[in-house]
């Protein structure tokens, strides 16, 4: 199959492309490299088509669609905190970006799984949080992912194949700053030894999503006869901050009591998936435990990825 993964240099999109090329797919990857890098696509360079390019350059995208039969589509900026002082920019990258890959989906025929966010919800009213429930976002990149939400609902009913994926905390190698950031920031501080830093009292809950797994869901979908849908992308399974820092402090049988720092603004207090409806139209399960995968890292001292 032809593919195109827009920011495929990133996290996600480069998981995403590695496990395409390694079945047998032909990838293009567009990326301009904000927050990507070309090392992320080091096993697989050789075999994908990549372009350094912007998602909102319509006719960029237009050239790179031609006779493709999916996009996944993960570029975006994904910062929360960064999005309070560029919001244009978000507006611009996250739902006008999204918009073209709508438009050409139209007009081409292929079919798109994008990057949705659990961040739609905002602080949800109860816990989990299912995909019907009410979307509160509460920062203006949830904003984003929420405009994108009408946006494949719109084309949907134009006869565009669209499933959104709200991922909820996804971890693993390579990952970025954002979301599952606060592991990566850990391990660093475990690896020199020094305390963990929380942000306010810890007591804020994730889901975490191994890598893994979210490929596999976007597979999933890509695969499937679904048309349209969200589906939220977690483990069903959440774990406080604080408890998060213990697990990595026991891990290390260091000797270190976790640090609080400020409350982060628009930080959301708790996520947790329901992922009742993922498992029975996709068939999907998570398998990747993090503490499983937080006591290899440490104990085996395996923190080349951070
Ligand atoms: N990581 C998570 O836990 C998580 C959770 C929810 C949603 N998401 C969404 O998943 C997607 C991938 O996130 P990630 O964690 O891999 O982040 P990432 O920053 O590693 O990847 C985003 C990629 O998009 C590229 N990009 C940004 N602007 C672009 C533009 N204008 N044109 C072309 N490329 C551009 C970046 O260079 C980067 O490679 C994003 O849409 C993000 O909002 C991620």
């Amino acid at each position: 199959m032809k593919i195109l993964v827009t920011g495929g240099a990133g996290f996600i999109g480069s998981h995403i492309a590695e496990y395409l090329v390694q079945r047998g797919d032909d990838v293009t990857i567009l990326d301009n490299l904000n927050t990507g890098k070309k090392e992320n696509l080091a096993k697989i360079n050789d075999k994908i088509n990549f372009v350094n390019g912007d998602i909102r350059d319509y006719k960029l995208l237009e050239e790179l669609v031609n006779n493709t039969t999916g996009v996944f589509h993960e570029a975006a900026l994904a910062s929360v905190q960064d999005s309070f002082n560029m919001k244009d920019e978000y507006i611009d990258v996250n739902v006008n970006g999204t918009e073209n890959i709508l438009k050409l989906g139209k007009e081409y025929g292929f079919k798109i799984v994008y990057a949705s966010s659990s961040s739609v919800y905002g602080n949800p009213n109860t816990i989990p949080v299912k995909e019907t429930d009410e979307r509160k976002p509460i920062n203006p990149y949830a904003q984003t992912k929420l405009d994108d939400e009408y946006l494949a609902k719109k084309y949907s009913e134009m006869g565009v194949s669209v499933i959104g994926l709200r991922y909820f905390n996804v971890f693993g190698p390579r990952q970025s700053k954002e979301y599952a950031g606060v592991i990566k920031l850990f391990l660093e501080k475990i690896k020199q030894e020094i305390s963990p830093k929380i942000n306010g009292d810890g007591l804020q809950t994730r889901d975490f999503v191994h890598i893994d797994d979210v490929v596999k869901a976007n597979i999933l979908a890509m695969d499937s006869n679904i048309k349209h849908e969200f589906f939220n992308v977690g483990t069903g399974n959440s774990i406080s901050i604080l408890d998060l820092a213990n697990v990595v402090i026991d891990a290390s049988s260091l000797s270190l009591e976790p640090i609080h720092g400020p409350e982060l603004p628009g930080d959301v207090r708790a996520t947790q998936a329901d992922i009742t409806l993922i498992r029975k139209l996709l068939n999907w399960e998570p398998k990747m435990r993090l503490d499983d995968w937080l006591t290899k890292i440490i104990s085996n001292k395996d923190f080349q990825y951070i």
